[in-house]
């Protein structure tokens, strides 16, 4: 017996500009599945000791908790929608007879951050129509967060509408970023890069869930973020939900390669622009002889 969502799906009255649109269908049966997935994992946060671990590859880990989130995502979504495609962390691809229209899904986004008890991760699921993302979630069982966009209609975090920050000065930015370790990604460049961003920004963050990193920009948290060697489920919901609270992603060349490249640059018009242009000077510098 899937237990009714917390949250009544449907709002309270909002006034003026906040007042959203109520959730499409489509938008309900992810939040369904989020909050079945995201019920799970805290049942699983309490019994962390007896988890299942595995490495996956270099300080990369997979739990129980990953695999029966994923399969708990699949068959809700499943159930509603059995002929979309299913692209999971964990699970891999699942075709599906409608070539149009595919799930892309990280039914863990944080895993170390789990491990540790650290309540900075979360459930993410994108609906992709014909390459485009048209329907995105983020959400974040440790405290309740949910962050939702559908194409045109704006993003939302508990109902509330959200749009990003608006500061133009550096100095005053906060930006976020996630650091290549050992095993994965150029530490050299990612040396290169925080530096500049460590001598141009007011503050540098690295929490540690690139789905909640976007959702932050979305919601005016950080003003900046970047982050290189990701995966299409790391990117594919957050990069929606910032485009749809007014902010701008690209890849880290500026262009919109996002989820092939498996990289981005998020912020509003000022900060992607600055940010880019930093990031940039940085992998000159990298190369120099
Ligand atoms: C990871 C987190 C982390 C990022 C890694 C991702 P996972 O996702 O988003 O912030 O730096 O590259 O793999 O593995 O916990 O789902
Ligand atoms: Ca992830
Ligand atoms: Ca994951």
């Amino acid at each position: 017996m899937v237990p009714p969502p917390r949250r009544p799906l449907r709002r309270r009255a909002m006034t003026g500009s906040e007042a959203a649109m109520p959730h499409s269908a489509i938008l309900n049966v992810m939040i369904k599945a989020a909050y079945r997935a995201g019920k799970s994992l805290k049942r699983d946060l309490g019994e962390i000791e007896n988890l299942q671990v595995s490495l996956k590859g270099p300080r990369n880990f997979v739990t129980a908790a990953d695999r029966r989130a994923e399969e708990i995502v699949y068959q809700e979504l499943a159930k509603a929608r059995p002929d979309y495609g299913f692209l999971g962390e964990e699970g891999g691809a699942r075709p599906g007879a409608d070539k149009s229209h595919r799930w892309i899904v990280d039914p863990l986004d944080g895993t170390t951050n789990f491990l540790h008890g650290i309540p900075q991760f979360a459930v993410s699921i994108a609906l992709e129509r014909q390459g485009t993302i048209v329907a995105a979630l983020t959400y974040n069982p440790a405290n309740d967060e949910l962050f939702v966009a559908e194409r045109g209609k704006g993003a939302f975090l508990n109902d509330r509408r959200i749009r990003v920050a608006a500061r133009q000065r550096l100095a005053e930015a906060v930006v976020g970023c996630g650091l290549p370790h050992f095993g994965r990604g150029d530490l050299a460049l990612g040396r290169r890069e925080t530096e500049a961003a460590q001598q141009h920004f007011a503050g540098l963050r690295r929490f540690g869930a690139a789905t909640l990193d976007l959702a932050w920009i979305a919601a005016g948290r950080l003003d900046a973020y970047w982050e290189r060697d990701l995966s299409p489920w790391d990117l594919a919901a957050g990069s929606l939900i910032v485009r749809e609270a007014g902010g701008f992603v690209s890849d880290c060349d500026g262009g919109d390669d996002i989820l092939q490249k498996g990289e981005i640059v998020a912020g509003n018009d000022t900060m992607h622009r600055e940010l880019l242009r930093l990031l940039k000077a940085a992998g000159k510098e990298a190369v120099k002889p």
